[in-house]
């Protein structure tokens, strides 16, 4: 125990960089022995991955199976070469060949260590660098955009939840992040909602008198209304449609009336934001309406929006958007009747947020209905050169959310669930499961204390249940699935915090994990959990780089998974308190405050707030 602790101790910190991923050096390293072993065209993908089974070491490359196909030689032999020529001594242990011709490369502990102190020295960042110069980019995140007067439901809510996840992914790494609600504040519905305004209030409307007690507290309802009083009346139907026309052409008294909607609607939009703490900047489609016109203008100009049985058109290249006749298929930029529509509002959008924003890369998280859309508008946007190549545009769609049923996500009698209503029932839900723990624990605490618990959790386990789902897949949501203590979900992962903290702090003497910032530890890894832990730990900037690319946030989710698996493996095997010596005892304190950190930052990015106590 004490011997090899001071012999890692006092041997000198390997000579690499300590702010590089493991991941990234190996495949420079790996890219050069394929260069020199079988030239520069080998080295294209070096198929460097995290390795795929224990015992297979950590990383593994997988590139001499179809190398040596191209090369009519033995893969067990090309990857004995590109051994050869490989140079990863200062981080790892010799590579060794297994099964058909996988490289095995497994780091060393003197390697680990270093990392591990790199991590320590700033916990809040744990050696995850922030991106500078170049690699800082200016993003976009169009995410949640609800519709003014219409239901937001719960793909809206996963769009919220999802774009905060990677906007603070994103922040994090160092990226200037705009957060844009692109809100549905300037559709045909409007003219409906001012007439029966008009027809309701019209003091209020003309501007001589008050809102008075018409209850736009419920505007869904307000809008049933007036979609009602539109199917039945043509009088009532004609006035609306004027109504758009007015409004759209900068009326003044139908723009009051519009504006009184939209408070409405984003008084009651702020509450669910408060919520569940997202914070996302206002900028609706009307925002774009005065760049309409010109749009399409441009897009004639250019010849690409062409005349189409009284409509403004532009025809799409490419095999998915031609029919076997050799028909291109149109994206309507203007109807026929003279108004704009969706398509020709994410076109001004994607041109002004790259000439006045700077955007560098564009997502757009809705779900996976609209794909079509976007391939659409962006293909348009690109031939309109509205955004340039280098400008890169991503959509970020997801599946539905189902009930536990597998059918249609709504309440027991059939309604669609308001989202107040989903949140209200998630810290309901939590609450029991609190409740029920502290009975069986015999425990005692105080309402407040009850009250901030149960918020807190309630939200999260919403939260994680989404993010943990992979992204695109439909998820079926399950209240109490999602607020059980142990399992896949927010409050399990809330307690490992809790305990990696707690364990921290008995046996480091009432130290907070902070206490542990900055300092050199001597790292020991006696027991083979404490170097199984401490090598996922330092996975942690990967991680996020492979999240920065894909944006999936339930890769985060199994890695955070992950960490604590192993740690509740490392803490029934290492005795912290107890340790053979001192040494040994600040090693796996240091561990522990790297894996509470860890998890702390994990959770944060995905938008989840730790307690002391859970
Ligand atoms: N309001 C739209 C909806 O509810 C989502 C908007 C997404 N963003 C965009 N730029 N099209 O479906």
């Amino acid at each position: 125990g004490v011997a090899a602790a001071r012999a890692v101790a006092s041997a000198p910190p390997p000579a690499v960089s300590m702010t590089e991923t493991a991941q990234d050096l190996l495949r420079s390293r790996v890219v050069a022995a394929l260069t020199t072993a079988f030239g520069p065209d080998a080295a294209a993908n070096p198929m460097l991955t995290p390795a795929t089974k224990a015992g297979f070491g950590d990383y593994q490359c997988n590139a001499a199976l179809s190398l040596a196909k191209k090369e009519g030689k033995r893969p067990r032999d090309v990857a004995a070469a590109i051994i050869d020529a490989l140079d990863v001594s200062d981080f790892c242990e010799a590579p060794t060949v297994a099964g058909p011709g996988f490289i095995n490369l497994t780091l060393t502990p003197a390697y680990v260590s270093g990392r591990l102190n790199a991590m320590l020295a700033d916990l809040s960042r744990l050696g995850v660098t922030k991106r500078t110069g170049s690699a800082a980019k200016k993003v976009v995140v169009d995410f949640s955009s609800p519709n003014i007067a219409k239901e937001m439901h719960v793909g809206h809510l996963r769009s919220t939840i999802i774009g905060d996840s990677l906007c603070r992914l994103l922040e994090f790494l160092g990226h200037d992040v705009v957060r844009l609600n692109h809100v549905g504040d300037w559709g045909t519905q409007f003219g409906m909602l001012i007439q029966l305004l008009r027809e309701e209030v019209p003091d209020f409307v003309a501007g001589t008198g008050e809102l008075g007690d018409v209850d736009l507290g419920d505007l869904v309802v307000f809008y049933k209304r007036a979609k009602a009083r539109f199917d039945v009346d043509p009088a009532f139907k004609e006035a609306a449609q004027r109504e758009v026309v007015a409004l759209q052409g900068g009326d003044e008294v139908s723009r009051r009336a519009w504006q009184a909607i939209c408070g409405q609607s984003r008084v009651e939009f702020q509450k669910l934001y408060d919520t569940l703490r997202v914070e996302v900047t206002e900028r609706g489609e009307s925002f774009y309406n005065p760049y309409l016109a010109d749009v399409v203008a441009d897009l004639e100009r250019q010849g690409l929006a062409v005349e189409d049985q009284g409509a403004t058109v532009v025809f799409l290249e490419g095999a998915q958007f031609t029919n076997r006749e050799g028909d291109r298929q149109p994206v309507i930029v203007r109807k026929s009747d003279g108004g704009f529509n969706y398509a020709t509002t994410d076109l001004a959008a994607m041109r002004y947020r790259v000439q006045e924003d700077g955007a560098q890369r564009i997502l757009y998280v809705t779900d996976i209905g609209q794909s079509l859309h976007f391939q659409q508008v962006f293909q348009v946007a690109r031939r309109a050169g509205f955004v340039p190549e280098k400008v890169s545009l991503e959509h970020v769609p997801f599946g539905l959310v189902q009930g536990e049923d597998g059918k249609k996500f709504k309440t027991r009698s059939g309604d669609v669930v308001k989202l107040k209503d989903l949140l209200d029932e998630a810290v309901v839900r939590s609450r029991s499961e609190l409740e029920a723990r502290l009975a069986a624990d015999n425990r005692t605490e105080s309402p407040e204390y009850v009250q901030d618990v149960v918020s807190k959790v309630g939200i999260a386990a919403v939260k994680y249940a989404d993010l943990k789902t992979s992204r695109t897949s439909n998820y079926r949501f399950s209240f109490d699935k999602m607020v059980k203590l142990d399992g896949d979900t927010a409050p399990y992962m809330m307690y490992a915090f809790v305990r990696t903290q707690g364990i921290y702090r008995e046996a480091g003497g009432g130290r907070a994990l902070e206490d542990m910032e900055g300092k050199d530890v001597a790292f020991a890894y006696p027991v083979a959990a404490e170097l199984a832990l401490a090598k996922t730990l330092l996975r942690l900037p990967e991680v996020l780089a492979e999240l920065e690319r894909d944006l999936c946030p339930h890769v985060l989710c199994e890695y955070m998974k992950g960490v604590s698996t192993l740690f509740n493996r490392f803490y029934e095997q290492c005795p912290v308190r107890g340790a053979d010596s001192e040494a040994v005892k600040e090693s796996r304190l240091a561990l522990c405050a790297i894996t509470a950190s860890v998890i702390r930052r994990c959770l944060d990015l995905l938008g989840i707030q730790t307690l002391d106590k859970i």
